[in-house]
């Protein structure tokens, strides 16, 4: 028998492929600011909540603005990414990501979603996955966004799973590192050089051998 009792996903680039909106949406503010944003920025933006990324960008480009021109360019980053997944539907499911968490389920494990994202309802809902799962944090109710542990840690207390029982899936190192404070199995979905403190990483979601990790 496993040890393992719930499984908890990040969702922007693990279940669901809008990481690159993302992107593009923060490249699309960026270019306006006059600053330089390149993908490998990105990756460092990953798993990081919307004001914290904005911080980094305007950071990036030696750029400071007050409290209120800072929410009204979060604002503005947002429009442009709620309208790059306007049309989102379940074809936009990462491969295996339905498969992952249907087989997480039958294997007797409880399934929540750690996603800083505060759109994440939404993106459920839209990719179809919403009704797998046992629960949803609300990003915008934690303390602390990744790499603190807050948000592993309100699923693993919502599923009533004690952290050590709990496997937890992510892109972003930000993340690894918040499942790691959470005192959790951390697993990477994506590049071993980015992701290398997880105990696995697998390239893509579809890659995930879950008899082997429930068996870790
Ligand atoms: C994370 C993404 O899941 O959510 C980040 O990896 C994003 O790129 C963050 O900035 C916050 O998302 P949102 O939808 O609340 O702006
Ligand atoms: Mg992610």
């Amino acid at each position: 028998m496993s040890r393992f009792e719930a499984a908890i996903f990040d969702l922007d680039g693990v279940l669901v492929d809008s990481a690159k909106a993302h992107f593009a949406a923060w490249r699309r503010l960026a270019d306006e600011l006059g600053i330089r944003f390149t993908e490998r920025d990105n990756e460092a933006l990953k798993g990081v909540d919307r004001m914290g990324s904005l911080r980094m960008i305007l950071d990036l480009g030696g750029r400071g603005f007050d409290e209120t021109e800072m929410v009204a360019l979060a604002t503005r980053k947002n429009g442009y990414y709620l309208e790059a997944v306007a049309h989102m539907s379940p074809a936009d499911q990462l491969p295996g990501a339905e498969d992952l968490v249907r087989s997480a389920k039958a294997a007797g494990l409880r399934c929540a979603v750690a996603s800083a994202s505060r759109n994440a309802p939404l993106l459920l809902d839209r990719a179809g996955l919403a009704p797998l799962f046992d629960y949803v944090a609300d990003a915008g109710a934690v303390a602390r966004g990744k790499p603190a542990p807050d948000i592993f840690l309100a699923c693993s207390d919502a599923l009533d799973a004690p952290p050590a029982a709990c496997l937890a899936f992510e892109d972003a190192a930000a993340g690894i590192d918040a499942i790691i404070a959470a005192g959790m199995f951390a697993v990477g979905i994506g590049d071993p050089l980015v992701l290398g403190r997880a105990r696995v990483v697998y390239r893509e979601t579809a890659a995930v051998d879950l008899a082997a990790l429930l068996s870790a």
